[in-house]
């Protein structure tokens, strides 16, 4: 055996849908537009988001790394039931005054996460896809 620890990470997949406009009050409505394009659109339009939760660590004595359903669990109260079928721009408190940008999403979604951690693996980051080319990942030091 290697005298390097056996560090593994694990990747668990979730889904969430929710809806977004992308728009600040800093700029113009045509430099709105001109930034955010397609997101920018008045009404708003949702997404089909993939989330990936990738945790790290040493297995334990029965060669696992993590409980699947401590994870399941954790991240269903903490992520999922606040923001599927929700509307980014108004449902979250969180939110209130951040632009819904996926990489916004993240760092919420991070700290949703962190904030209620007590899994035996670390946090090693969390990763978002928004559409099958914006992906987002965000590592942690948790
Ligand atoms: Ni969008």
């Amino acid at each position: 055996m290697s005298s390097t620890p056996n560090v593994v990470r694990l990747t668990r997949r979730y889904r969430f849908a929710a809806s977004h406009r992308l728009d600040t009050a800093a700029l113009s409505p045509e430099e709105n537009r001109k930034l955010y394009g397609k997101c920018n659109n008045p009404y708003g339009h949702g997404h089909d988001y993939v989330l990936d939760v990738i945790l790290e660590g040493q297995p334990d004595g029965n060669g696992q790394l993590v409980d699947r359903r401590a994870v399941d669990e954790l991240v269903s109260g903490q992520v999922l039931a606040r923001l599927d079928h929700r509307n980014l721009n108004v449902d979250l408190p969180e939110f209130a005054g951040v632009i819904p940008t996926t990489e916004n999403l993240a760092f919420l979604i991070r700290d949703a996460l962190a904030s209620q951690w007590t899994l035996p693996a670390r946090l090693a980051a969390v990763r978002i896809s928004e559409t099958a080319r914006n992906i987002f990942e965000l590592e942690t030091d948790k």
